[in-house]
């Protein structure tokens, strides 16, 4: 405790860090080595600081690597043109009229959501991201809209149709947030209104496993390792920047087919179609990259 606060030299924003940890009751603040040792700093429900071993424990990853600029810039060349292809195939599939609403479930910084606008959508974006939706705003206008919430509650509005795209489901370490979550969605459907989940194919993702691989992207060299266990996909990623080691943890459910259908019975979902890419074939187990969900 005193060692760790002995490393920290920006008081101020410590102590902004440190009201966001109260708020989400646990947060990365910095990774800092010890030994051999990689932890967090993080605030327990006590309010007291402790340091928390980072391998041993992926509470909220999602809320504190989502925040950092490291995984824009990771992620940084995204095929934006593949995304805007997948929003014309889907748009048109479902027939969405302009102006129809739309929510872009766990947005990001907003890629889909501006390029579903400029179809001349209404569009809201949220995530929980407060630094995303910071991005993201400076793009709002009356037509587009974006706002941080947590994708577990639903949103107090209606729509025709809820996107949640690019894997961004299966991160929740309570197995029910994933029901409450398609149960979300469901809520913020109009009478006529369409969910879509696009998610990773799990067993193709697995078989296709790269075990380690480094990516230089703006002059970080990003370590990244992956692995399964206890149906969790995980991917450790580790680099130097600034004179400073981090790593981060990526896990993500393995979610498959069966598994979508017993949440959606339980959520009294109807599922209409499967799709297994982006150009809208139809899904097949072995060889589909993607499981695209259309349901009502
Ligand atoms: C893989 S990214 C995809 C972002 C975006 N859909 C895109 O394609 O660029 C997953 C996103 O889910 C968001 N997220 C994770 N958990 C969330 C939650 N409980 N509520 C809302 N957003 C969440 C993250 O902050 C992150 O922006």
């Amino acid at each position: 405790m005193t060692h760790a606060l002995s490393c920290l030299k920006y008081e101020a924003t410590i102590r902004i860090k440190l009201l966001e940890a109260v708020s989400l009751n646990t947060f990365c603040f910095k990774n800092k080595s010890k030994g051999n040792e990689t932890f967090n700093l993080v605030l327990n429900r006590k309010n007291t600081l402790i340091l928390r071993p980072i391998l041993k424990d992926y509470t909220m990853w999602y809320a504190s690597w989502f925040d950092t600029p490291y995984y824009h810039i990771l992620y940084k060349d995204r095929d934006h043109r593949e995304a805007q292809a997948f929003m014309n195939n889907l748009t048109n599939y479902l027939s969405l009229e302009p102006k129809e609403k739309i929510l872009d479930l766990a947005c990001g910084k907003g890629r889909h959501s501006i390029y579903l606008n400029q179809l001349g959508y209404d569009v809201t974006g949220i995530d929980l991201s407060k630094n995303s939706i910071t991005y993201a705003s400076q793009f709002e206008n009356e037509t587009l809209r974006f706002r941080v919430h947590d994708m577990c509650k639903p949103y107090p509005e209606k729509f025709s149709a809820v996107f949640n795209l690019f894997t961004s489901f299966g991160y929740f370490e309570k197995e029910e947030d994933n029901l409450n979550t398609i149960k979300a969605i469901k809520s913020n459907l109009n009478q006529s209104g369409f969910g879509v989940i696009d998610f990773m194919n799990a067993s193709y993702i697995i078989d296709n496993l790269v075990p380690e691989e480094t990516k230089t992207v703006e002059g970080i060299a990003f370590n990244i390792k992956r692995y399964v266990q206890e149906g969790y996909i995980f991917k450790e990623i580790r680099f130097r920047d600034a004179n400073e080691d981090f790593l981060f943890t990526e896990k993500v459910k393995a979610i498959y087919l069966d598994d979508f259908k017993n949440y959606f019975q339980k959520a009294a979902i109807n599922l209409l179609d499967i799709f297994g890419n982006y150009d809208l074939e139809k899904f097949n187990p072995k060889e589909s990259p993607r499981l695209i969900l259309i349901f009502k």
